[in-house]
């Protein structure tokens, strides 16, 4: 049996770089008020058809959907904005404090082609903040991804950040971008032809080539942007400045999902071939509204969890977890005893191992350097029956006799010294 295409095992090699984004992560939320969330895996599909957006690639190709057995449309979670949007909305969080900021950690699922970087179940950090308005948490949005990508030693990535606009000067935009699309139309591909009346902000994300250099000159929402998203942006930019974040004015990003206004942005990485964009977020300021609140804004980012992974390996050596203390026990009584002492220890936080096989002394030497135990205890026949151990530091070669007396707590203190 294999893993279905797509789909991988994380296996305890790599879990080490994981874990130490994950608390690095939690760390940073925790002191920028953030509260952990869980969400469903699973939702109605109708949700994110809402959110997403009808006619984005996500909704139309990539979502695992299927029927429930009462015929419900139910769909595996591609992103979490629109879940954590639903819980806000579900629990009237807004009644009470409608100021909220949201994280949490876990896997999402979007049916594309599989290739380094992109798989079908892949993982998310997000973060999302409900209530704010002020374009000074667009810059803390970025701040945050930035300080935390500084924290894990990656500083080759750059923020690309745009502005989408409005609903006051969205259609104004959409008049010049359907004039100019109507004057590229026999170079475009089918699908943006389709998109053309649904959807034509979509069609600047196109990954077709040809559509690319037929809508290089096409309108930017930034020479459209009405009086309050430009004054918007500009706080925006000029406090991510202020902060020493940098960051690069990217007129074309449009991103993938439809809730954005005003600010959107993404972190990308040159390390990683084609899936350069570590990260994404933006602004979502109607969707609460659209899902059923109180009109409420809301901005947000997810990080890709697995392409973090993947560019931090590029630069960290893996982190190999070292053993504290291996027992070699020969002999019956030996391995008992290295039984009882090893539960002793090992819930004192002194990880230990040993050995049940009735294995040579020369073995379980071996599978101690093999382990990379920081100290071996040799408890042989001999020297138990004068109810002694002896203790080696591996790293000095200095060795110990300690009586079995009181070994427990005798080791704990040479141990966790
Ligand atoms: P997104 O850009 O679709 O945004 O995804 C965010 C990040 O998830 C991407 O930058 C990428 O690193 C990672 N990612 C996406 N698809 C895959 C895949 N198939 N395999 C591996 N990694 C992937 C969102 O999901 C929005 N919900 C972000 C957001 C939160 N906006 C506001 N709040």
């Amino acid at each position: 049996m294999q893993t279905i295409r797509g789909f991988r095992d994380i296996l305890p090699e790599t879990i080490g770089l994981w874990q130490k984004v994950e608390k690095e992560a939690a760390h940073l939320f925790e002191a920028f008020g953030f509260k952990e969330i869980r969400i469903p895996v699973l939702e109605k599909t109708e949700l994110f058809a809402r959110s997403i957006g009808e006619a984005t690639d996500i909704v139309e190709k990539e979502m695992y959907t299927f029927s429930d057995r009462n015929e419900d449309k139910l769909t595996l979670r591609p992103e979490a904005t629109a879940s954590i949007v639903r819980s806000y909305v579900q629990h009237k969080m807004y009644a009470s404090d409608p100021v909220r900021k949201f994280f949490m950690i876990g896997p999402m699922f979007r049916r594309e082609r599989p290739q380094k970087g992109r798989y079908r179940q892949f993982y998310q950090i997000d973060a999302e903040v409900f209530g704010i308005e002020s374009a000074y948490i667009d810059s803390q949005m970025i701040f945050i991804l930035n300080e935390l990508f500084k924290r894990l030693g990656l500083a080759e990535l750059s923020a690309h950040i745009n502005s989408l606009g409005c609903p006051e000067c969205r259609p104004k935009f959409q008049a010049s971008l359907l004039q100019f699309l109507e004057s590229k139309k026999e170079r475009l591909c089918e699908n943006c032809l389709r998109r053309m009346d649904k959807n034509p902000l979509r069609i600047l994300d196109c990954k077709v080539l040809e559509c690319k250099e037929a809508l290089t000159d096409a309108p930017a929402t930034l020479d459209h942007l009405c009086p309050a998203c430009m004054n918007h942006f500009e706080t925006v930019k000029r406090t991510l400045s202020e902060q020493g974040v940098d960051f690069i004015v990217d007129r074309s990003l449009v991103r993938g999902l439809d809730y954005y206004t005003r600010t959107a942005w993404e972190i990308q990485t040159t390390t990683l071939g084609a899936q350069s964009a570590v990260a994404g977020g933006g602004r979502y300021d109607g969707l609460v509204a659209e899902l059923g609140g109180p009109p409420t804004p809301g901005i947000g980012f997810a990080i890709g969890f697995d392409r973090l992974v993947e560019v931090m390996e590029q630069i960290t050596p893996p982190l190999e977890k070292s053993l504290d203390l291996f027992i070699v026990s020969l002999g019956d009584t030996a391995v008992e005893k290295a039984y009882l002492w090893s539960c002793d220890l090992n819930r004192n936080g002194v990880s230990t191992e040993l050995d049940f096989r009735g294995k040579s002394m020369k073995a379980l030497m071996k599978r101690a350097d093999k382990l990379k135990a920081k100290y071996v205890l040799i408890a042989g026949e001999n020297e138990l029956a004068q109810n002694r151990v002896l203790l080696r530091n591996m790293t000095t070669t200095e060795q110990v006799s300690l009586t079995i007396e009181h070994l427990v707590p005798e080791l704990i203190g040479i141990i966790k010294k």
